[in-house]
């Protein structure tokens, strides 16, 4: 994210010495993208950043993947998982491919362990509740509504103040603003849904003490995706200063702006953020299309390059009444197969001027697969709710 950002007591020129009152050097780590050809940060630490005295297995949570072969839309109630989990190690891995995996979380109210994703960024959505992430760059608060952007590699903690509904994006890539919403050196454009004063990164430094602390480490081998414990000798959270243009930040849903237009507008006007072979959209409370003959409600699509996951966080969404969809629930439509609304809905949304609905979307380019916390709460009937009738229970939908 190119927007430079320095917090704490860095030295005016970089790589150069940087001492604390009693003359002691700082540590210099520099922390970036790409091979020194992308954005980065510079820290100053007071420990050595790589001060490591074991490394042990961490065994992840089920990581397990299911094709959704035969091939059919879904329906995952997420709001029926378990509550008081951890907000790392208590993710249910809902869907996922070789470049995204989507989890979900209900948390407690105690803080995760310390915690590093060195596969790719992760986008959290928190659906509801308040708290903090604390992290080598310092405090990120968060609410409901934000997505709280974690670059690759951060060590970081959740320390949730109540009890959190997260919806975890894991990429193996980096996140990002869409290039389109973008000037050539960074700036986010006028047409863009949203700016630099909507992105909230930390304030001050986190300074804590400790030795022999553990972090938790995800990484991949060639065996897919693994764990490790690695414990340093002093406390990570050591950093007196830092800067540059990495760091973790908040977006909240209620800054993105809708864009909206006489007739139906494409979802890429709803964009917020992507990664490698994804997007990220959110379906925000807005005035809907103006023309005297539109049709406020989606016509009926077939995305053939990618699968669309729907995350229902806040209103009622108009093109899916009668659906059993309802708030924390997950639609996945998946490409191959074209989909919209309940057939009701179209009439039903006819002179309409406002849509009270917040949706988070995930659209992936290579087939999303089932994770076992999706699998474990779909509803089976939903992929016959269109027609009214399914295999096993012939006219059990009204559609209406
Ligand atoms: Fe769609």
């Amino acid at each position: 994210m190119a927007h430079y950002r320095s917090v704490g007591e860095i030295p005016p020129k970089r790589h150069t010495q940087h001492r604390d009152a009693d003359g002691a050097l700082f540590y210099e780590e520099l922390m970036g993208e790409e091979g020194f050809s992308s954005d980065a940060s510079l820290l100053y630490h007071r420990g050595v950043s790589s001060a490591l005295v074991d490394s042990q297995v961490w065994e992840l949570a089920d990581h397990t993947r299911t094709p959704n072969h035969p091939l059919k839309a879904r329906h995952l109630k997420l709001h029926s998982l378990e509550t008081g989990m951890c907000p790392v190690e208590g993710r249910r891995l809902v869907l996922g491919n070789n470049d995204v995996r989507i989890a979900y979380v209900v948390t407690g109210t105690d803080p995760s362990p310390l915690y590093r994703n060195a596969i790719g960024d992760e986008c959290v959505y928190v659906e509801s509740g308040t708290g903090t992430v604390e992290s080598v760059f310092g405090v990120v608060p968060y609410r409901a509504g934000d997505y709280v952007v974690i670059p690759r590699a951060t060590t970081h903690r959740w320390v949730p103040a109540e009890a959190s509904r997260l919806y975890a994006v894991e990429a193996n890539s980096h996140i990002h603003p869409p290039k389109r919403y973008l000037s050539r050196f960074g700036q986010f454009l006028e047409h863009a849904p949203y700016c630099e004063r909507d992105l909230h990164g930390p304030t001050s430094v986190l300074l804590a003490e400790g030795d022999n602390v553990d972090v938790l480490v995800k990484h991949r081998t060639s065996a897919g995706i693994v764990g490790t414990r690695m414990t340093y000798a002093t406390h990570p959270f050591d950093v007196v200063g830092w800067d540059g243009c990495l760091y973790p930040y908040t977006f909240n849903i209620d800054d993105f702006m809708p864009i909206t237009g006489k007739i139906h507008q494409p979802p890429p006007v709803h964009q917020v953020l992507e990664g490698w072979n994804f997007v990220i959209c959110n379906f925000l409370p807005r005035k809907v299309d103006y023309h005297e003959l539109a049709i406020p409600v989606p016509y009926y699509h077939s995305n053939v390059d990618s699968d669309e996951v729907m995350f229902y966080v806040g209103g009622d969404y108009e093109a899916r009444k009668g659906s059993g969809i309802d708030l924390g629930s997950i639609s996945l439509h998946p490409g191959g197969y074209a989909h919209g609304p309940q057939p009701a809905a179209i009439e039903a949304s006819l002179g309409a001027d406002y849509f009270e609905e917040s949706a988070v979307m995930v659209d992936t380019f290579a087939p999303l697969e089932l994770g076992e916390g999706g699998l474990a709460v779909e509803d089976p009937a939903y992929a016959w709710t269109w027609a009214g009738r399914g295999p096993d229970d012939p006219a059990v939908f009204s559609n209406s």
